[in-house]
């Protein structure tokens, strides 16, 4: 078989480096990114060709056979996948990745000579394995297999010193003896690290671990590019790593967190103010969508917070036009975006960009905060955690510290869920037995749906 010349290579993994680059510029915008992640498949795709044909493949059948049971896998689950199971999703590609990495560097130790090769075969392994068994438990965490609580028990902080104290050990003797089976003691020990690292971390921090973990992806992939002097790897995985970054520090600097006081003061955390029944005997106030209809009908200032369960009852195209309809009739409506609504993150713009809500009616925080001492009404849709009092009021909470929507502000303000219990980092939520505060009982579809005719009818 006629091999490609190197050179060719080269000119393709340049126009692959190109296109990644392009497709990391356009998932900035949901205009975009469609486009944007056809060319970074495009950009892997064209990697991999041009690899395949520069060099004689040992073993093509397994090659091509492993690719192809792969797309099937991801193909049938992509299209099975619903939206709201998207970061689970991410989450379960990101481990795979860095597992992918820590078995390729695995592979290479027999081959690697010098010192410094076994030192980035020991870091990629390391942080291959952490990253592997990190994601699923964060998996498992969004999937709701696992608690979405922070862990912990007495002597976790001292295994975690013993674990990273013999990650050190291990990797040293990697690199002094060459030895494989120190580099299997090594995957060993990331998988456990991995596992300990990311249980202690409570609900309303998870957003920030799965992007740090997508981050340390893009270091072991890095990594394992050194390892097989792969300049694409190299770049590809730099990308991720350094934008995973960049995201990461973003999120903690929106939540009001340092990505190390997460990382580290999980093995401090406690589950105080958690508690995820619901269950108060307190009275609330209930109301109907007719009550909504008629408030809306006196209001107008009126901001919309949609939140998580937005997009499980897909209620995106109805509060998209509710708010068309309140205003054509005169009424100032705005969307209150918080940065970790649902569970991904932009995932209320990419909603209500999908349901044509026009940019300037999505407010940021920071900006919609202000306003909320001037509107007569707040709709908090589908969301709990983003607008939850005990972010400030109650310095024992998981959520204590993060910047929350500003909803009691008010004049009144209305829920739609369908029961008293908490979101995703699993605590109650005082803001519903504030006397300005009414909830009405069911699926955000279902009631805007209502909501909407009678708006309609009351016009
Ligand atoms: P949550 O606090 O999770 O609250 C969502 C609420 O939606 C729940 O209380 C639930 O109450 C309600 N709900 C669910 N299905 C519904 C339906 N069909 N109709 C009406 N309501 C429904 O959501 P949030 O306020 O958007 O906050 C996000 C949370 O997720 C934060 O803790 C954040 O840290 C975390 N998180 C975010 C991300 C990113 S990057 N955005 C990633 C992972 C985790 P009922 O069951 O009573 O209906």
């Amino acid at each position: 078989m006629i091999l490609l010349p190197p050179e060719v290579v080269t000119v393709c993994y340049i126009v692959a480096a190109v296109l990644f680059i392009l497709a990391l510029k356009g998932l900035g915008n949901p205009r975009t990114a469609r486009r944007a992640n056809l060319l970074g498949a495009g950009g892997a795709a064209i990697a991999v060709l041009a690899y395949m044909l520069s060099v004689e493949l040992r073993n093509p059948v397994w090659i091509i056979g492993a690719i192809v049971v792969g797309a099937v896998i991801a193909v049938a689950t992509a299209r099975r996948v619903q939206m709201t199971q998207m970061p689970q999703l991410v989450a379960a590609f990101n481990g795979v990745g860095g597992g992918a990495a820590a078995l390729v560097a695995l592979v290479e130790v027999g081959h690697s000579e010098s010192p410094w090769s076994l030192v980035v075969v020991a870091v990629t392994v390391l942080i291959g394995g952490v990253s592997l068994t990190g994601s699923f438990v964060t998996f498992g965490k969004l999937q709701g297999l696992v608690t979405t609580r922070a862990v912990t028990f007495p002597g976790l902080r001292a295994l975690m010193i013993a674990l990273v104290l013999a990650a050190v050990g291990a990797g040293a003797a990697l690199v002094i003896t060459g030895d494989a089976v120190y580099a299997f003691v090594l995957v060993a020990l990331g998988l456990l690290l991995g596992v300990f690292l990311v249980l202690p971390i409570g609900g309303a921090d998870v957003p920030i671990v799965i992007s740090l973990l997508n981050a340390f992806t893009g270091l072991a992939v890095a990594a394992s590019g050194l390892v097989l002097a792969n300049v694409l790897l190299l770049i590809a995985g730099t990308l991720v790593g350094a934008s995973g970054t960049i995201l990461t520090m973003a999120m903690a600097k929106a939540m009001g967190r340092t990505v190390t006081g997460i990382v580290f003061g999980a093995f401090r955390a406690t589950v105080a103010g958690a508690s995820g029944g619901g269950a108060s005997d307190r009275p609330v106030r209930t109301m109907d969508a007719d009550d909504v209809a008629i408030l809306l009908d006196y209001a107008q200032r009126v901001v919309i917070v949609p939140g998580y369960g937005l997009a499980v009852a897909g209620a995106h195209h109805a509060a998209a036009e509710l708010a068309e309809v309140l205003r054509e009739r005169g009424v100032d409506v705005v969307f209150g975006i918080h940065p970790v609504a649902g569970r991904m993150p932009g995932h209320m713009n990419v909603l209500l960009a999908e349901a044509n809500v026009p940019y300037d009616a999505l407010v940021e925080m920071d900006d919609v905060n202000p306003r909320f001492k001037t509107t007569d009404l707040v709709l908090v849709v589908g969301a709990n955690d983003v607008v939850n009092p005990a972010a400030k009021t109650s310095p024992g909470s998981p959520i204590y510290g993060m910047p929350i929507l500003t909803v009691a502000d008010a004049q009144q303000v209305v829920f739609l869920k369908r029961s008293l219990n908490p979101g995703f980092a699993g605590i109650d939520n005082e803001l519903f037995f504030d006397p300005k505060v009414s909830i009405v009982l069911g699926d955000a579809k279902h009631t805007l749906t209502k909501l909407l005719s009678a708006v309609k009818t009351t016009a």
